[in-house]
């Protein structure tokens, strides 16, 4: 089965998230949908200072949003936050320091977002990782784990009490077409007993973003929520942890912009909220998360018992020791 899906998604990538692919879906992009303001409309953006996570923040910046820039590294964000201020002239652009993969700096950190802002309209979980040795964090989860999916579950939870205060706010979070060919796997969330092959377990993850959106879409309606595949793209990411890749592909693969757009328009348009929430998209359209035939639907139950794992370890990391918030 795996190796079927393998194949299936090999062939649907070289068709559709190549730069090519983009090219041609593009023709039947409305670009009225993203002439916009986003004037007195705040956005947090992790992973903002390099690749699909910086063009958004970018492009959101020169429509007039705030942007809130979230980055494990201060110097890398700050020379982003210095190139998008001087592009787009908008000095509402502001550098928070997080390391995604240390949950319960993650919950410090949103905790203190949350009682110093009134408002946030937009999250953008973009930051992702594929770790290619099995490593832990302080609090013993597995890295790949602990960013792609408990840093996205800590902060997007934490922030939807602010969210849902704000205007027409929505939550939008990076997958990976890659997910296509995993199943939602709630018993070995830390790849403790199959073997670790890195391609999978960020595989995993993707496939858990896109079941936490379908989640929360049904549990806080006030929220609208999406989670898309950006294509594959001509990032820092790709190079150095899929090199093989890479180097077969690097003259097909897409710019951090075309990469980028259709994450704008889930950020910016007005279009979009006409879709319900939950959905997948790509290219700014919702699209299918199960391959033809693949075995990739999870019952209810499972989904359940997942978010509930999901929801212990965020409790239990955040009153681990050290516990200020
Ligand atoms: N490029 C593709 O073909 C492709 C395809 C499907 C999905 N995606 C997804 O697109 C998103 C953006 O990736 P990209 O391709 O634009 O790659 P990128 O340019 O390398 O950006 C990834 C960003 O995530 C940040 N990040 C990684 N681990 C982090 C952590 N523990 N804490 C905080 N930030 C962290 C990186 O920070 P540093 O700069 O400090 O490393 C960087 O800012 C990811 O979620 C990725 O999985 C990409």
């Amino acid at each position: 089965m795996s190796l079927y899906r393998n194949i299936l998604w090999f062939i649907k990538g070289m068709r559709e998230y190549t730069r090519s692919g983009f090219e041609n879906a593009s023709k039947s992009f409305a670009a009225k949908d993203l002439d916009v303001s986003m004037v007195g409309r705040s956005f947090m953006i992790t992973g903002a200072n390099s690749g699909i996570g910086k063009a958004t923040a970018m492009t959101i910046a020169k429509k007039g949003g705030t942007v809130h820039i979230v980055c494990r590294n201060k110097e890398k964000a700050e020379r982003a936050r210095e190139e998008i201020v001087s592009a787009s002239g908008n000095t509402m652009v502001f550098v928070h320091v997080l390391d995604l993969s240390e949950s319960r700096k993650v919950w410090e950190f949103a905790e203190a977002f949350k009682k110093e802002h009134t408002s946030l309209n937009v999250l953008i979980n973009n930051a992702g990782c594929m770790v290619n040795q099995r490593e832990i964090n302080s609090d013993g989860l597995e890295k790949n784990f602990a960013t792609n999916t408990l840093g996205v579950y800590i902060l997007t939870k934490c922030l939807i009490p602010l969210l849902e205060k704000s205007r027409d706010p929505r939550v939008i979070t990076v997958s990976s077409g890659g997910m296509l060919v995993q199943k939602l796997n709630p018993d070995d969330l830390q790849t403790e007993r199959a073997q670790f092959d890195a391609t999978m377990v960020y595989a995993q993850n993707k496939r858990q973003q896109v079941v936490m959106t379908e989640f929360w879409a049904k549990a806080y309606p006030k929220i609208h929520f999406s989670v898309m595949h950006p294509g594959w793209a001509d990032t820092p990411a790709v190079a150095s942890a899929m090199p093989q890749f890479y180097q077969l592909m690097r003259d097909r693969l897409r710019s951090a912009e075309q990469s980028s757009d259709t994450l704008i328009w889930l950020a910016m348009s007005r279009v979009t909220i006409t879709f319900p929430s939950g959905l997948f998209f790509q290219d700014r359209q919702p699209v299918s998360v199960h391959l033809p035939l693949a075995w990739t639907h999870s019952p209810r139950k499972e989904v359940k018992a997942f978010m509930r794992c999901l929801e212990t370890l965020a409790i239990s990391v955040k009153h681990s020791e050290g516990d200020n918030i």
